[in-house]
């Protein structure tokens, strides 16, 4: 059904579906679950040193044969390292978030690796494809962790007209069937979901990470840290707390410590670590296998 899709026949993969990279989070075993699921598994970066992705790279070669990808976090003061280790492995498909990655577009083209930019506007989303870029995600604020200002439902149509050439990958908000048909419907050619595939079984957060996005209400979700022009969707707890009053109290966006909010694992603890999830958790009450997600997603896109 998805033979002729934009997005499954530039990446190899069965269905449109991406997994939107996680940082620290998104490691070899929830990877190569979702490749294996016929989706396109990405491993988060982050703020990781290249040697933490060498190994995840490995490890996820071992686990699936199917594509996957790597999403490189632009504010990395090592990503240069990070793209070496990108090009030795010959990881087919890059996605990158967090800032301006036209400078690493003539590494990965000359390495013959797809780059596929995550971008908050349909303005950006032009300046990729002019640039080069094999596709573009478009992200709405509904998203988990950081965002921008626009919505997805706003986003994909203005995307989708600027856009000439290249798949539009939408995502934020996007969590199971019905979500998916709706961006396909506005002209998505692909969906990229982060906060499903949190609450999945192969993802390495804590069981009460997990909890708290079953648990989740529109209310307990909101936007922290505005006033660093680097605005954090997060569900609230202590630490959301914390930086709203360090808002308060006048502080500096260069007191916030930017390994202080890229994807913190925390164990058990929820209360102290930034829980970044998107406004899509308070439709979430169930945890899932990968295959389920996407099996079920699928289904519902078929019935439509
Ligand atoms: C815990 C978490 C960590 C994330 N880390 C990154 C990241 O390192 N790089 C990136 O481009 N996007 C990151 N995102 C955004 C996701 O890749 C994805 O675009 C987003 O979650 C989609 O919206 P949704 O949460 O509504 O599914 C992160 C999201 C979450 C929830």
């Amino acid at each position: 059904m998805f033979e002729n899709n934009l997005v499954t026949k530039l990446l190899g993969i069965k269905y449109p579906i991406v997994q939107g990279g996680m940082a620290g989070i998104s490691e070899a075993n929830l990877v190569s679950a979702i490749s294996n699921a016929g989706g396109l598994g990405v491993i988060g970066s982050g703020l990781m040193p290249a040697s933490w992705l060498e190994k995840e790279i490995e490890k996820t070669k071992k686990l699936t044969s199917n594509p996957f990808a790597v999403n490189l976090f632009i504010p990395n003061l090592k990503i240069e390292e990070l793209v070496r280790v990108i090009i030795r492995f010959q990881v087919p498909i890059v996605f990158t978030g967090g800032g301006n990655p036209l400078p690493l577009f003539p590494y990965f083209q000359a390495a013959d690796i797809k780059i596929i930019p995550v971008v908050p506007s349909s303005r950006l989303a032009k300046k990729m494809e002019d640039n080069g870029a094999d596709a573009v995600v478009v992200e709405g604020m509904e998203a988990g962790g950081h965002i921008g200002q626009n919505t997805t439902f706003s986003l994909i149509p203005q995307a989708k007209k600027l856009l000439n050439k290249i798949p539009l990958i939408a995502a934020g908000g996007i969590y199971d069937g019905k979500t998916t048909v709706a961006a396909f419907f506005l002209g998505a050619d692909g969906i990229q979901m982060g906060t499903r595939f949190l609450a999945s079984k192969e993802c390495i957060v804590s069981e009460a990470y997990k909890k708290k996005i079953l648990e989740a209400t529109a209310d307990d979700i909101e936007v922290v840290l505005r006033f660093t022009g680097h605005p954090l969707r997060v569900i609230k707890n202590k630490w959301s707390e914390e930086m709203k009053k360090l808002e308060e109290k006048g502080a500096f966006p260069e007191e916030i410590k930017a390994e202080k909010i890229a994807g913190s694992l925390g164990g058990e603890d929820v209360e102290n670590i930034p829980l970044l999830a998107g406004l899509s958790a308070a439709g979430i009450s169930e945890i899932k296998s990968c295959q389920e997600i996407i099996e079920e997603i699928v289904r519902e896109i078929e019935k439509v």
